[in-house]
């Protein structure tokens, strides 16, 4: 019998969507390095609270229920409990359990929000520089980017009463810490992101990506707490437990639970039962809370390894931003332009560091970088091994500060 020929590549016929998929860049590819790998996302696995863990999910598997039953597609009942005394002790949120909602990391969480909020030509406002994976959601969905610069109190609110601005379906921002570049947004522009809000009846989705994480200074309530109708709150275990085990959660404004609810039981039921009761059981025996505060103190050494090896290395060839809060921050070089960020780091890698530039991170066609920057992760890096990626980062900076003279 003549068996059908598969149809030649690029013959076959994909969706609007699936164009818009492959329209978007891909993403940076990985490779290993040598030296220091400062890729941002990565945390440390020693850092994994691998007793606790074990001893919770023992927990959970002993547990046996009668019947392996498909859950609420929210999530497990005991996880939004536990979430909704953790939310409200750690970060100042009130709400009731229904209206969180557990995803498979926040990225999940985004998507749904894309495709619940965004028709096809849809603006929303997104921040310039920004986090790559939540534009392309919105732009996957035929959303119409409408980038809004930020500086260092985040988010520039100044134009949001422009016509287009205004008639926006959605901004999607990064309050407590604005990624990449660092900024708090400013009590002022929080107001005015809220006003805006309330003018056309857009949504706020607040990324609050790695809000546990504060340097010396204080934590920053999050917007949802100020406009609880018109913020979708989006949280992630991918900064303190570890973004292998894709979890995260939404918080939504009362009468989104269903809309939330029916897209996440289409796309995937729920999420895996067995590790939200896990993440439960840590939060009610009290064994997250004391994982956060060990990872912070971590996390915190790292970082003044890192500040310090980028004084000494460095000094005023280099400035950094956005050391306030978060487990990354960025390295300006003055003395780099922009167009050369590409080969520093193919140098970088050639010499056993793993280095990524910002540049990426900026709309096409909105505002660029003034010179070469880099996006430096630390949570996966002993201090010894910052300190020689720093060394070799400066031998590679001098030298082109040297040619670009
Ligand atoms: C801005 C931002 N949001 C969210 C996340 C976490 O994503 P997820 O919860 O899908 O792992 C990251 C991770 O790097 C991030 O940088």
């Amino acid at each position: 019998m003549p068996t059908a020929e598969p149809p030649p590549d690029g013959a076959r016929r994909l969706s609007a969507f699936a164009q818009r998929l492959l329209a978007l860049p891909p993403p940076a590819p990985t490779r290993s390095v040598r030296v220091a790998d400062f890729r941002y996302g990565d945390l440390s696995g020693a850092d994994f609270p691998v007793l606790a863990w074990r001893r919770a999910v023992n927990r959970v598997c002993l547990r046996r229920p009668a019947r392996l039953r498909y859950d609420d597609p929210r999530g497990s009942e005991s996880l939004r409990d536990a979430l909704h005394g953790y939310l409200w002790r750690a970060r100042g949120i009130r709400c009731t359990p229904e209206r969180i909602i557990i995803v498979n990391g926040s990225q999940q969480g985004v998507d749904l929000c894309a495709r619940l909020l965004l028709d096809p030509g849809d603006r929303f406002l997104f921040e310039n520089p920004g986090y790559a994976l939540a534009r392309h959601a919105f732009a996957a969905v035929g959303g119409v980017e409408i980038p809004v610069a930020v500086d260092a109190e985040g988010l520039r609110t100044d134009g949001l009463r422009g016509e287009a601005l205004a008639a926006a379906a959605l901004a999607y921002v990064t309050p407590s810490h604005q990624f990449p570049l660092g900024g708090v947004l400013s009590a002022a522009r929080r107001r005015a992101l809220l006003d805006w809000a309330a003018r056309g009846g857009g949504v706020v989705v607040e990324d609050d990506y790695d809000g546990e994480y504060r340097h010396g200074v204080a934590p920053i309530p999050p917007l949802q707490t100020l406009a609880p109708e018109s913020v979708i709150y989006v949280g992630t275990l991918s900064k303190t437990l570890s973004p292998t085990l894709r979890l995260g959660y939404l918080v939504v404004p009362p009468g989104l639970e269903r809309p939330f609810a029916e897209a996440k039981r289409l796309t995937d039921r729920h999420a895996p039962l067995l590790e939200q009761e896990a993440v439960a059981d840590l939060m009610i025996s009290g064994a997250y809370d004391r994982h956060v505060r060990s990872v912070r103190r971590r996390n915190a050494e790292r970082r003044a390894a890192l500040l310090a090896a980028l004084a000494t290395e460095l000094g005023d060839s280099a400035l950094v931003a956005g050391t306030e809060a978060g487990l990354h921050v960025v390295l300006w070089l003055p003395g780099i332009p922009a167009d050369q960020e590409a080969a520093l780091v193919a140098e970088g890698q050639a010499a056993g560091i793993g280095l990524y530039p910002v540049s990426p991170l900026y709309a096409p066609g909105g505002e660029r970088p003034a010179c070469a920057g880099l996006v430096m992760g630390y949570a996966a890096l002993d201090a010894e091994t910052v300190r020689r990626g720093v060394a070799v980062l400066a031998g590679l900076v001098v030298a082109r500060n040297r040619s670009s003279d």
